[in-house]
């Protein structure tokens, strides 16, 4: 269609959306989805919050308010924002359609067709599909255990023109797990700074932690203001009530705003209304706390499945948080051709292959696999298939 504008060429179904469709069949064992575990969602708090609002007297939840948030729910995740070590008030909030509109708004206000924004190696699949339509250039740094590579990325900074954005999810990564070490963290902050860069810090997971202690984001560590710090309740409440949080200096969040206008106005008041009142009558904190078992748990055991099953030659991480696992295979092993002529068709099982999280030259012998949505039997039986055809595979 020549008549689209040029963005629309960055505007392309992904090619694990066929395999993603597959996932809500029965018969099929997926550690493809991101889902969080829906009987985690407090259904009951949530039932008499909507009852409450939808009674007589209350129409004012369903009228629109102001774009930037309803005032008292921006105040409420200010109050969390600076528990966590970000000091800030409910004007540094802006109200977001879920941690993707975050993305969205973020790549329109800083990236111009050819701007360079830099990503984790591999990196989250659905910043790049925000990204695209602003026709950036990537350059991606790798990662190890610690996180972003800073000194690869201190080369990158070095060597490439017109760098606007870094952008990390520092807290139990998605695709990976991997968190980044304070000292990385103290490093990027430099860097970016150094290289009057704007740091995205994208933190969905944050507060799901098994292990390990919980780091400083970056933002606590930001003193000039560069740091657009993003956040999530998909995780923590339920991710279809679509509500997140953008955390940036004035300047920048006065703009984000402005676009969040353009974009939809605002977030549905009333969805907003009940999060407002959950946060003041419920301890989110105490809930957070009673998911996390459930979740370790099914870390635990898709981690020692793997143990067991996988060959020699396999590697995985082992995250301290999050929803994933990051599994890579010998170099000669195309996981996309293996999940479409093997795995889907003899043992049913979906994972995500990995080509789609790479920014640039992808590779094609790695999977993202999610432990949090399968129940454990299928789970073990998904695993242990998954390792006899990997063993069949790699003879
Ligand atoms: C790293 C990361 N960022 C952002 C999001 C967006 O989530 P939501 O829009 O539901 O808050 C996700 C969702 O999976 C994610 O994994």
């Amino acid at each position: 269609m020549t008549r689209f504008a040029h963005r629309a060429q960055r505007v392309q179904p992904s090619a694990i959306r066929e395999f993603l469709s597959l996932a809500g069949d029965p018969r099929i064992t997926s550690f493809a989805g991101g889902y969080p575990d829906p009987r985690l969602f407090p259904m009951a708090e949530l039932h008499s919050i909507y009852d409450d609002l939808l009674s007589a007297g209350n129409a004012s939840a369903l009228q629109y308010t102001a774009s930037e948030g309803l005032p008292v729910l921006r105040a409420l995740v200010a109050a969390r924002l600076t528990a966590d070590g970000m000091p800030c008030t409910a004007e540094d909030v802006l109200i977001t359609q879920g941690g993707q509109q975050g993305l969205d708004l973020t790549a329109k206000l800083f990236i111009d067709p050819g701007d360079v924004i830099v990503t984790e190696r591999p990196t989250f699949l659905g910043a790049l599909i925000a990204f695209n339509p602003c026709e950036p250039d990537y350059r991606s740094v790798p990662m190890d255990e610690e996180g972003m590579d800073t000194s690869a990325l201190e080369e990158v900074l070095r060597h490439t023109g017109r760098v606007k954005l870094i952008y990390t999810v520092p807290d139990y990564q998605n695709p990976t797990g991997r968190t980044m070490s304070l000292a990385r963290r103290r490093r990027l902050v430099e860097l970016a700074e150094e290289h009057d860069v704007v740091i995205l810090e994208d933190t969905p997971y944050r507060e799901l932690r098994y292990e390990g202690e919980r780091l400083p984001t970056i933002k606590s560590l930001d003193t000039s203001g560069r740091v657009v710090h993003l956040g999530s309740f998909s995780k923590i409440l339920a991710p279809g009530l679509r509500l997140g949080w953008a955390l940036a200096a004035p300047e920048i969040r006065e703009k984000l705003s402005l676009l969040k206008l353009a974009a939809d106005t605002q977030n549905g008041t009333l969805n907003m209304r009940a999060v407002a009142a959950y946060l003041s009558e419920y301890d989110i904190e105490r809930h957070v706390a009673d998911m996390l078992p459930t979740y370790r748990h099914k870390r635990d055991l898709m981690l020692a499945t793997m143990e067991e099953h996988f060959s020699a030659g396999i590697t995985w991480t082992r995250a301290q948080g999050g929803l994933f696992t990051w599994a890579t295979f010998p170099q000669r092993l195309d996981i996309a051709a293996f999940q479409r002529d093997v795995l889907m068709p003899r043992a049913g099982v979906l994972v995500v292959p990995g080509t789609p999280f790479f920014a640039d030259r992808p590779e094609a012998n790695h999977a993202r696999l999610s432990f949090s949505g399968v129940p454990d039997e299928r789970l073990v039986a998904g695993v242990r298939a998954m390792g006899e055809l990997l063993a069949e595979a790699l003879a």
